[in-house]
Protein backbone atom coordinates (compact mmCIF):
# COMPACT_ATOMS: atom_id res chain seq x y z
CA UNK A 1 0.00 0.00 0.00
CA UNK A 2 1.34 3.23 -0.70
CA UNK A 3 2.28 6.19 1.70
CA UNK A 4 -0.42 8.67 2.31
CA UNK A 5 -3.20 6.01 1.16
CA UNK A 6 -5.78 7.51 4.21
CA UNK A 7 -4.90 10.35 2.96
CA UNK A 8 -6.03 10.93 -0.50
CA UNK A 9 -9.15 13.04 -0.32
CA UNK A 10 -8.83 16.02 1.92
CA UNK A 11 -11.21 19.14 2.09
CA UNK A 12 -9.69 22.66 2.16
CA UNK A 13 -11.61 26.00 3.10
CA UNK A 14 -11.99 28.29 0.15
CA UNK A 15 -12.82 31.06 2.58
CA UNK A 16 -10.37 30.75 5.37
CA UNK A 17 -8.34 28.39 3.97
CA UNK A 18 -6.61 25.28 6.20
CA UNK A 19 -7.10 22.04 5.29
CA UNK A 20 -9.69 19.63 7.72
CA UNK A 21 -6.76 17.59 10.07
CA UNK A 22 -3.74 19.05 8.40
CA UNK A 23 -1.14 21.02 10.98
CA UNK A 24 -0.73 24.20 9.92
CA UNK A 25 2.51 26.65 10.27
CA UNK A 26 2.18 30.58 10.89
CA UNK A 27 4.17 33.50 10.12
CA UNK A 28 3.31 36.46 12.50
CA UNK A 29 4.61 40.04 11.85
CA UNK A 30 7.44 39.17 14.25
CA UNK A 31 8.80 36.28 12.30
CA UNK A 32 8.76 38.52 9.10
CA UNK A 33 12.09 40.71 10.32
CA UNK A 34 14.31 42.23 7.46
CA UNK A 35 11.43 40.95 4.67
CA UNK A 36 10.32 44.48 3.94
CA UNK A 37 12.09 47.24 2.65
CA UNK A 38 10.71 49.89 5.16
CA UNK A 39 12.14 48.99 8.14
CA UNK A 40 11.36 52.35 10.04
CA UNK A 41 7.25 51.29 8.60
CA UNK A 42 7.89 47.63 10.12
CA UNK A 43 9.47 48.80 13.30
CA UNK A 44 6.40 50.82 13.87
CA UNK A 45 3.82 48.56 12.94
CA UNK A 46 5.00 46.12 15.52
CA UNK A 47 5.04 48.47 18.21
CA UNK A 48 1.31 48.20 17.48
CA UNK A 49 0.63 44.67 17.34
CA UNK A 50 1.80 41.44 16.15
CA UNK A 51 -1.08 40.51 13.53
CA UNK A 52 -0.78 37.07 11.91
CA UNK A 53 0.58 37.52 8.07
CA UNK A 54 -0.02 34.12 6.85
CA UNK A 55 -0.43 30.96 7.55
CA UNK A 56 0.14 27.14 5.54
CA UNK A 57 -1.79 24.35 6.14
CA UNK A 58 0.54 21.20 4.39
CA UNK A 59 -0.29 17.78 3.39
CA UNK A 60 3.00 15.80 3.08
CA UNK A 61 0.97 12.44 2.07
CA UNK A 62 4.29 10.32 1.05
CA UNK A 63 7.80 11.25 0.50
CA UNK A 64 9.40 8.80 -2.36
CA UNK A 65 11.25 9.74 -5.18
CA UNK A 66 7.72 10.46 -7.35
CA UNK A 67 5.68 11.72 -4.68
CA UNK A 68 4.15 15.05 -3.84
CA UNK A 69 3.15 17.31 -1.64
CA UNK A 70 0.94 20.37 -1.06
CA UNK A 71 0.17 23.44 1.24
CA UNK A 72 -3.17 25.88 1.00
CA UNK A 73 -1.35 29.23 1.87
CA UNK A 74 -3.31 31.90 3.88
CA UNK A 75 -1.99 35.45 3.05
CA UNK A 76 -3.72 38.50 4.93
CA UNK A 77 -4.18 41.77 3.37
CA UNK A 78 -1.76 45.05 4.46
CA UNK A 79 0.81 46.93 3.53
CA UNK A 80 3.86 47.96 5.83
CA UNK A 81 4.44 51.40 4.36
CA UNK A 82 3.65 50.86 0.41
CA UNK A 83 5.18 47.39 0.28
CA UNK A 84 2.19 44.91 0.51
CA UNK A 85 2.27 42.00 2.67
CA UNK A 86 4.72 38.84 1.98
CA UNK A 87 5.64 35.66 2.37
CA UNK A 88 9.18 35.15 3.49
CA UNK A 89 10.13 34.05 0.10
CA UNK A 90 12.09 30.95 -0.66
CA UNK A 91 14.21 28.49 -3.05
CA UNK A 92 13.65 24.62 -2.96
CA UNK A 93 16.03 22.99 -1.54
CA UNK A 94 16.61 20.87 -4.46
CA UNK A 95 17.62 23.82 -6.79
CA UNK A 96 15.53 21.92 -10.48
CA UNK A 97 12.18 20.99 -7.94
CA UNK A 98 9.18 23.36 -9.61
CA UNK A 99 5.83 24.06 -8.17
CA UNK A 100 2.65 24.99 -9.59
CA UNK A 101 0.14 27.72 -7.81
CA UNK A 102 -3.44 27.70 -8.14
CA UNK A 103 -5.19 31.45 -7.11
CA UNK A 104 -8.44 30.10 -4.87
CA UNK A 105 -9.82 33.26 -3.28
CA UNK A 106 -8.17 37.29 -3.04
CA UNK A 107 -6.23 39.23 -5.43
CA UNK A 108 -2.43 38.71 -5.49
CA UNK A 109 0.72 38.16 -7.60
CA UNK A 110 4.34 35.90 -7.19
CA UNK A 111 7.13 37.55 -7.16
CA UNK A 112 9.70 35.37 -9.26
CA UNK A 113 13.11 35.76 -9.17
CA UNK A 114 15.43 34.00 -11.82
CA UNK A 115 18.32 32.54 -8.70
CA UNK A 116 21.29 32.72 -12.01
CA UNK A 117 20.70 36.15 -14.11
CA UNK A 118 18.16 37.71 -11.36
CA UNK A 119 15.36 38.10 -13.85
CA UNK A 120 12.16 39.00 -11.85
CA UNK A 121 8.16 38.99 -12.87
CA UNK A 122 5.33 39.45 -10.96
CA UNK A 123 2.61 37.00 -12.20
CA UNK A 124 -0.75 37.53 -11.07
CA UNK A 125 -2.23 35.07 -8.67
CA UNK A 126 -6.05 34.76 -7.99
CA UNK A 127 -9.46 32.27 -8.56
CA UNK A 128 -9.07 31.24 -12.02
CA UNK A 129 -4.99 31.87 -12.40
CA UNK A 130 -2.35 29.25 -12.00
CA UNK A 131 1.47 30.36 -12.29
CA UNK A 132 4.17 27.62 -12.75
CA UNK A 133 7.41 28.51 -10.70
CA UNK A 134 10.24 26.74 -12.75
CA UNK A 135 13.33 25.19 -10.98
CA UNK A 136 16.19 27.68 -9.66
CA UNK A 137 13.97 30.32 -8.95
CA UNK A 138 13.52 32.28 -6.03
CA UNK A 139 9.43 33.02 -5.21
CA UNK A 140 7.16 35.36 -2.43
CA UNK A 141 3.86 35.75 -2.39
CA UNK A 142 1.92 39.03 -2.08
CA UNK A 143 -1.59 40.43 -1.51
CA UNK A 144 -2.56 43.21 -3.12
CA UNK A 145 -5.95 43.08 -2.57
CA UNK A 146 -8.51 44.04 0.44
CA UNK A 147 -8.98 39.87 1.63
CA UNK A 148 -7.19 37.33 2.19
CA UNK A 149 -5.26 35.64 -0.32
CA UNK A 150 -6.26 31.39 -0.89
CA UNK A 151 -3.46 29.48 -2.92
CA UNK A 152 -2.79 26.13 -3.31
CA UNK A 153 1.00 25.05 -4.04
CA UNK A 154 1.76 21.65 -5.18
CA UNK A 155 5.61 20.99 -5.44
CA UNK A 156 7.98 17.66 -5.32
CA UNK A 157 8.08 15.93 -1.96
CA UNK A 158 11.71 16.37 -2.33
CA UNK A 159 11.66 19.85 -2.81
CA UNK A 160 12.94 21.43 0.15
CA UNK A 161 12.60 25.14 1.57
CA UNK A 162 16.11 27.15 1.23
CA UNK A 163 15.22 30.25 3.35
CA UNK A 164 18.85 31.18 3.92
CA UNK A 165 19.43 33.24 0.87
CA UNK A 166 16.49 35.46 0.83
CA UNK A 167 17.46 35.98 4.30
CA UNK A 168 20.70 37.42 3.27
CA UNK A 169 20.08 39.24 0.19
CA UNK A 170 16.24 39.75 -0.01
CA UNK A 171 14.31 39.84 -3.37
CA UNK A 172 16.28 42.37 -5.73
CA UNK A 173 12.64 43.95 -6.33
CA UNK A 174 9.85 45.07 -4.08
CA UNK A 175 6.29 44.95 -4.94
CA UNK A 176 4.32 48.68 -3.95
CA UNK A 177 1.02 49.82 -4.20
CA UNK A 178 1.13 52.39 -6.85
CA UNK A 179 -1.43 54.76 -7.88
CA UNK A 180 -2.71 52.17 -10.25
CA UNK A 181 -2.17 49.34 -8.65
CA UNK A 182 1.07 46.99 -7.81
CA UNK A 183 4.08 47.93 -9.08
CA UNK A 184 7.17 45.81 -9.23
CA UNK A 185 10.67 48.30 -8.28
CA UNK A 186 13.91 47.80 -7.53
CA UNK A 187 14.80 47.45 -4.19
CA UNK A 188 17.94 49.40 -3.83
CA UNK A 189 16.00 52.55 -5.72
CA UNK A 190 13.23 52.46 -3.58
CA UNK A 191 14.74 52.34 -0.01
CA UNK A 192 17.00 55.39 -1.43
CA UNK A 193 13.18 57.09 -2.08
CA UNK A 194 12.80 56.21 1.38
CA UNK A 195 16.08 58.15 2.75
CA UNK A 196 15.21 60.84 0.69
CA UNK A 197 11.66 61.40 2.28
CA UNK A 198 11.09 64.53 4.20
C1 LIG B 1 6.04 25.54 -0.96
C2 LIG B 1 5.57 26.91 -1.29
C3 LIG B 1 4.40 27.50 -0.54
C4 LIG B 1 4.99 28.41 0.53
C5 LIG B 1 3.99 29.36 1.20
C6 LIG B 1 4.63 30.16 2.33
O1 LIG B 1 7.18 25.21 -1.69
O2 LIG B 1 6.15 27.60 -2.10
O3 LIG B 1 3.54 26.56 -0.01
O4 LIG B 1 5.63 27.61 1.49
O5 LIG B 1 3.52 30.27 0.24
O6 LIG B 1 5.77 30.85 1.88
P1 LIG B 1 7.19 30.65 2.58
O7 LIG B 1 7.47 29.17 2.60
O8 LIG B 1 8.15 31.39 1.70
O9 LIG B 1 7.10 31.20 3.97
ZN1 LIG C 1 7.98 26.73 -2.97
Amino acid sequence: MPTGWDTLGQRFDPLLGGITGAPSIERRLRDLRGAFADAAAYEAALAQGDPLIYSVASVEAGSGPGDLHYGVGTLMPGRIGAEYYLTKGHLHAWRPAAEVYIGIRGEGALLLEDEQTGESRLVPLGPHQVVYVPGSTAHRTVNTGDEPLVYLGIYPAAAGHDYAAIAERNFRCVVIAGADGPVLCDRQSFVASLGARP
